[in-house]
């Protein structure tokens, strides 16, 4: 295959036409329509003056890219925050129709000192298309924090009112109000609690049900940005605990990762999804801060996971922060070619016919001490998912594929430490720049982008064992209308 230009784009993915994108913004549902904004510098491939851009899409996985929705303005750039539809017209914005109200974090550059960032509002009656900044902006200020960022809104029915999430430093505060204007501060989380190493940034906090049973626990998402002193680069913690509408008490002190691999960051979940869908859908950024600038996808920079469906699962581990892809994927799989039943792995060969796909697996390892997928191309490279026996660990290895040289972590191996079962199950799913790996049912995912020079034209699977299986599994093709 040629190397073009646009070799990296992604086919079912979210990234923009052109230019620069980061964090996910104001993930909604409305009017039957899923609509994603993002961080966006509609001037240049690298991170800039912040504007929201904006794509809609019916499935969440072909995305049509919109208009521009919110500019820069005399407050500063558009940085990250959250939208919600506001049904009753709490704010006065609105007459009889609902319409979306976007709270964000205006971001102003001073010359000389810090930033000031404040939250602010703007609100659409047209489904997105267009914007009026609210006259009051911005609308809740800190008296002398730097970080005060990225507001994730929901409505609490129980205590009725807004509830407001977001990033105070190492910290997050939950604000309340009636009107989405007056803000009261009730309480703020965090200190000494999790992974403290770097600024804590994109919270969100929702309910969602344990699996199996009718209880329910509150999930609190934090990302961590990038510490250059440290190892990893930004990544996301979660906490599992209570919320009363004002305080959020988490059960333990585990620092909890939402994805071991290097490229999933800023995610949080659609707001505003019908109470008869019931999911808690959730979308990350699809990079890492340490390197997102120097990508080498040309003219755009940025795309995003696939959106998942969020669930609690209780297991000999504790309780888990579950994730596995929407069902919308499926009408998208075609030409599905399954693996002989209770085959030996004894470097099985499949020949890949086009990206993206999907592999899906149950392996018996049979007292093997490795099981190794290997992804090559034409070009004498390959990418390596190895399930480490020993080391009780799934192993990512994109050393050895493609542009790496841009920066040291890309090519360190990124590590998933399950204890893996007697039969383990993997989905791999592979787009032109990007694997997303979900073990056991999405118990654990590894989300990690990969620059390879050609398409992937063959799969080995191999292990170091005469008697590892696949005891079942299969290879589909995924496509978006005719261009796959
Ligand atoms: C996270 C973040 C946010 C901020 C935005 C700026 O990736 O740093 O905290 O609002 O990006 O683009």
């Amino acid at each position: 295959m040629l190397q073009t230009n646009n070799q990296f784009r992604p086919k079912i993915h979210f990234a923009p036409k052109k230019n620069w994108m980061n964090d996910p913004n104001g993930m909604v549902f409305f009017n039957g329509m899923y609509h994603l904004f993002f961080q966006h510098n509609p001037n240049a491939s690298v991170w800039g003056p912040m504007h929201w851009g904006h794509a809609i899409s019916k499935d969440m996985i072909h995305w049509e890219e919109q208009a521009i929705a919110l500019f820069p303005d005399e407050l500063g750039m558009i940085f990250s925050g959250s939208i919600v539809i506001d049904w009753n017209n709490t704010s006065g914005f609105f007459g009889d129709q609902p319409g979306m109200v976007a709270i964000f974090t205006h971001h102003l550059e001073q010359s000389s000192g810090p930033p000031k960032q404040y939250q602010s509002l703007a609100y659409s009656k047209d489904e997105g298309k267009s914007w009026v900044s609210y006259s009051g902006n911005p609308v809740l200020k800190h008296p002398d924090k730097v970080d005060f960022r990225d507001p994730k809104v929901f409505w609490y029915e129980k205590i009725k009112r807004w509830v407001m999430i977001l990033a105070t430093g190492q910290t997050v505060m939950i604000y309340t109000s009636r009107n989405l204007v007056d803000w009261q501060f009730k309480s703020e989380f965090g200190e000494g609690k999790g992974y403290q190493e770097a600024v804590w940034e994109c919270p969100d906090l929702f309910e969602l049900q344990i699996e199996g049973t009718n209880k329910t626990k509150w999930v609190m998402l934090v990302s961590v940005g990038d510490n250059p002193d440290k190892q990893e680069g930004s990544k996301t913690q979660y906490f599992i605990g209570d919320f009363d509408g004002e305080i959020f008490t988490p059960q333990d002190d585990l620092v909890r990762w939402l994805d071991y691999g290097k490229d999933n960051y800023a995610g949080v979940s659609f707001s505003d999804i019908p109470q008869v869908d019931g999911r808690r859908i959730y979308m990350g950024w699809m990079s890492n801060w340490r390197y997102a600038n120097h990508v080498p996808t040309g003219e755009w920079r940025g795309q995003m996971t696939l959106p998942r469906k969020l669930s609690l699962i209780e297991t000999n581990e504790g309780m888990l922060l579950k994730q596995v892809l929407v069902e919308e994927i499926m009408q998208y799989m075609y030409e599905s070619i399954p693996f002989k039943p209770n085959q030996l792995i004894n470097n099985l060969q499949v020949s890949l016919e086009g990206v993206p796909f999907m592999v899906e697996v149950l392996v018996d390892p049979a007292g093997a001490k490795e099981i190794d997928f290997i992804f090559q191309t034409d070009r004498d490279e390959e990418l390596i998912v190895k399930l480490d026996y020993l080391k009780k660990a799934i192993v990512l290895d994109r050393s050895r594929i493609g542009i790496v040289e841009f920066s040291e972590l890309f090519s360190a191996k990124q590590v998933l430490p399950v204890a893996t079962n007697k039969h383990d199950r993997l989905q791999m799913v592979i787009d032109h720049s990007s694997i997303e790996i979900f073990n056991d049912d999405g118990r654990y995912a590894l989300t990690s982008l990969v620059y390879p020079h050609a398409a992937f034209d063959k799969l080995i699977i191999t292990s170091d064992s005469s008697e590892a299986k696949l005891i079942e599994g299969k290879c589909s093709r995924i496509k978006i209308g005719d261009e796959a």
